[in-house]
Order: structure tokens, then sequence, then C-alpha cells
């Protein structure tokens, strides 16, 4: 299974940081916050894999991490031009995909304590459809958050919600068949402009397609100064 990396975005919650280095190149411990997704995907056994960012920060992506030969992924790299949101950038990942069908997405932002191995598994064994990666959260209207019907189905994800229905969230991983592309090709933008992540997912939930998983280990968006500096502490590692 292939996987792609979303990395581009503004990152106007970590202004002025971001205004120099893009979000993701951004240290979380001692490694800039890329590291640990592709650390994940690869732990996982994944290895061809995209990364999508913007114009001004591939230089800086592929002088840190060339081919990806020093993580052990062979990396390919495509550019967003303009921020449209993130389905828009997984748009670009179509050519990359190709007809292999089944892929993870992960936006680059989104650390995961537990191996991904068990889930990414358990969507190969899935038919068809997506899969999503929840987390129970004390602050669930910072996130997308489901909606369950009476046979604990994802019937709908309510993004952002000021009076959220669960304490649980959408992560920042998915799982994909090839149907994704057509969702969003189909898909118009939101009142921001942009072209939702959670509608396409919404798109599945409304066929009865979307599936799901908890995470049971520690999880962080590190994409606000409160988050990225839980996540430094936690990832610390061993330094003194
Ligand atoms: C995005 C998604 C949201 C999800 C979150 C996870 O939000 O829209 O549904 O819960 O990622 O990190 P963003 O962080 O782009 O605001």
């Amino acid at each position: 299974m292939k996987a792609v990396i979303l990395a581009g975005g503004t990152g106007t919650r970590l202004r002025p940081l971001t205004k120099l280095l893009n979000k993701h190149l951004l240290p979380v411990g001692k490694l800039p916050m890329i590291c640990y997704g592709l650390g994940s995907l690869q732990a996982a056994g994944i290895s061809d894999i995209l990364l999508v960012t913007d114009r001004k920060a591939l230089g800086d992506f592929a002088s840190f991490l060339g081919s990806g030969r020093d993580y052990g992924v062979s990396l390919t790299y495509r550019v967003q031009e303009e921020a449209g949101g993130i389905a828009q950038a997984l748009e670009l990942a179509r050519p990359f995909v190709g007809e292999d069908g089944k892929f993870v997405v992960l936006l680059g932002d989104n650390l995961f304590e537990e191996s991904l191995k068990p889930h990414l598994d358990a969507f190969r064994s899935q038919p068809a459809g997506a899969m999503v990666l929840l987390k129970q959260v004390p602050d669930p209207e910072r996130y997308g958050v489901p909606v369950f019907d009476g046979e604990g189905r994802i019937v709908h994800i309510d993004e952002k919600p000021a009076a959220p229905l669960t304490d649980s969230c959408v992560t920042g991983i998915y799982m994909y068949d090839g149907t994704v592309f057509d969702i969003i090709a189909a898909q118009s933008p939101s009142q921001r402009g942009e072209l939702e992540i959670t509608d396409v997912n919404n798109a599945y939930a409304a066929k009865g397609k979307l599936e799901y998983r908890h995470l049971s280990g520690w999880w962080a968006d590190a994409g606000t100064f409160r988050s990225l500096l839980e996540a430094t502490r936690k990832l610390m590692g061993d330094l003194p």
C-alpha cells in the first residue's frame, strides 16, 4: 500500500514561526515534525510515499529528506500551488496512486505513539470504502467529530462542532479506496473556499462505507503552540 503525507498549508496558528519555516519542519523534540509521520509509516511497512507541499517549502523538504533513502522510504514530491484545502491537496495524489486502489493519507502534523500497522492491516481486509481512526479527547470541538447511529456506525462527521455529540474525534489519518478521487472531483468548495476532507469522509459515510477504529496510544495534532509544546514534551526522547 502507498501513502500520501500532506505537508502544505499556511500554518496560521503557529505564526510567526511558520512565516519562516513550513509547519511540518518545525522541531518536535530532536527532529523536524515530518520525521515522525515518515517513521510511523516506515515502521508499518509502507515505503512508497508521496509528499505534497507548497512551492515555497518544497526546496526545504527536498534538501532535508532527499530521496527518503536515509529514512528507509522512497519519496515522490508534488506541489500544491495554492492553499485549497486538504482534499484539494489529496487530489494531486491521483497519478501517484494510479490503479493501485487502497492507500493511506497522513496529515503531516499528526503524531502517533502506537504502531499504525494493525490499523492498516484491518483496512487491507476491508472489502471497499474508507477508514478513519478515532481518539478520545478533552476538546473534540477542535476537530472532526463522528456522529453514530444506533448500531455504532458513523453516519456523519461534524467539523469543529460548537456542541460535540461525543468525546471522540477523527484523527488526521485516512485510509481510502480508489473511489476517493471521483468523490473529490464531484465536491464543491466549502464556505471558506476549500475542498474539505470531512466532506470526502461524509460522502463515504452517506454510502455506509466509512469504517473506524480507535487509537489507544497518545496522539497529537501539533498545529497549535500548546499541542506543539505537549508533543515536544512527549517526544523529547533521551534528551537530558
Ligand atoms: C483536520 C480535519 C479534522 C481532523 C483534524 C485532525 O483539521 O479537518 O476533521 O479532526 O485535521 O488533525 P485541521 O487540523 O486541519 O483544522
